[in-house]
């Protein structure tokens, strides 16, 4: 298990992986996950560049905040890590919901990005009926607890050769998901109902981009990352076979090949 450190914001504690040297790289994991989902780019990666890997409020062993958490917030806790920690300019790569705070954390700093790598992530917002769904999640995990939302999660999130050939990692996300905080799930439930669309934004971001995705993936498919591949100007794309939406979970040696392809000529 990765060595965390903390800091914390206005009393809410942060917790954060801090592994390696070199060029910060900052890993946002998905909903409703925490840091472990990126074990394999840590693991990895740390060898070459600084591995920074945080749980967000309300998952992992960070603090909770109850009510509504936005993407804005999220965004805001990440940059003021990197003011914590002495960093001016980061690779920013989020999967998912992860990759929803990139997209708000490059709205309102864009000139501390060296980089962006969105994973198995959506530029849109919410349509009004998903959006009025994360209430009826947000109500339900509270009253029921977190198995409703593993149940209704994780036969999407990987591809059938995964769930196949690798049945321990939905026992691993079922895990992680049991010990997170239930006001946690629904305060980010909640904040991603009401997050902005990017779309028409995507042609305005400047910095190196990196799209990965997973070819099965049933949540952010190929072709709706393909189309924001093709709005971002000189963004790339690579599709990583054999892998769902936790791409780097499911096929860590390649999403880490195409990670440091990216870093190595950027
Ligand atoms: C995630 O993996 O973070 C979620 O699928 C995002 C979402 O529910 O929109």
């Amino acid at each position: 298990m990765a060595n965390m450190k903390t800091f914390s914001i206005n009393g809410t504690k942060i917790s954060f992986v801090d592994s390696g040297n070199g060029t910060p790289l900052l890993l946002v994991h998905s909903f409703p996950l925490d840091h472990s989902m990126w074990d394999g780019q840590i693991e990895a990666l740390s060898a070459r560049y600084r591995v920074i890997a945080p749980d967000l409020r309300g998952f992992g062993q960070s603090g909770v905040s109850e009510g509504v958490v936005t993407m804005d917030q999220f965004a805001g806790d990440l940059a003021d890590l990197l003011v914590f920690l002495g960093i001016d300019k980061v690779v920013l790569c989020g999967l998912s919901m992860g990759g929803y705070i990139a997209l708000e954390f490059w709205r309102k700093y864009a000139n501390r990005l060296r980089a962006l790598i969105f994973c198995d992530t959506r530029a849109k917002n919410d349509t009004p009926e998903a959006a009025a769904n994360r209430l009826v999640v947000a109500e339900k995990v509270i009253r029921e607890g977190s198995h409703t939302v593993a149940d209704a999660m994780i036969p999407k999130l990987f591809s059938p050769i995964t769930m196949q050939e690798q049945p321990h990692l939905a026992e691993k996300i079922k895990q992680v998901i049991d010990r997170t905080d239930l006001r946690g799930i629904a305060a980010a439930a909640l904040g991603m109902a009401q997050r902005a669309d990017f779309t028409a934004e995507l042609a305005r971001i400047r910095c190196p981009t990196l799209l990965i995705v997973g070819e099965s993936d049933a949540i952010s498919p190929v072709a709706e990352m393909q189309a924001i591949s093709k709005a971002v100007p000189n963004a790339e794309f690579k599709t990583i076979p054999q892998a769902g939406h936790m791409a780097p979970l499911e096929q860590p040696q390649a999403v880490n090949a195409a990670i440091e392809d990216f870093l190595r000529r950027m």
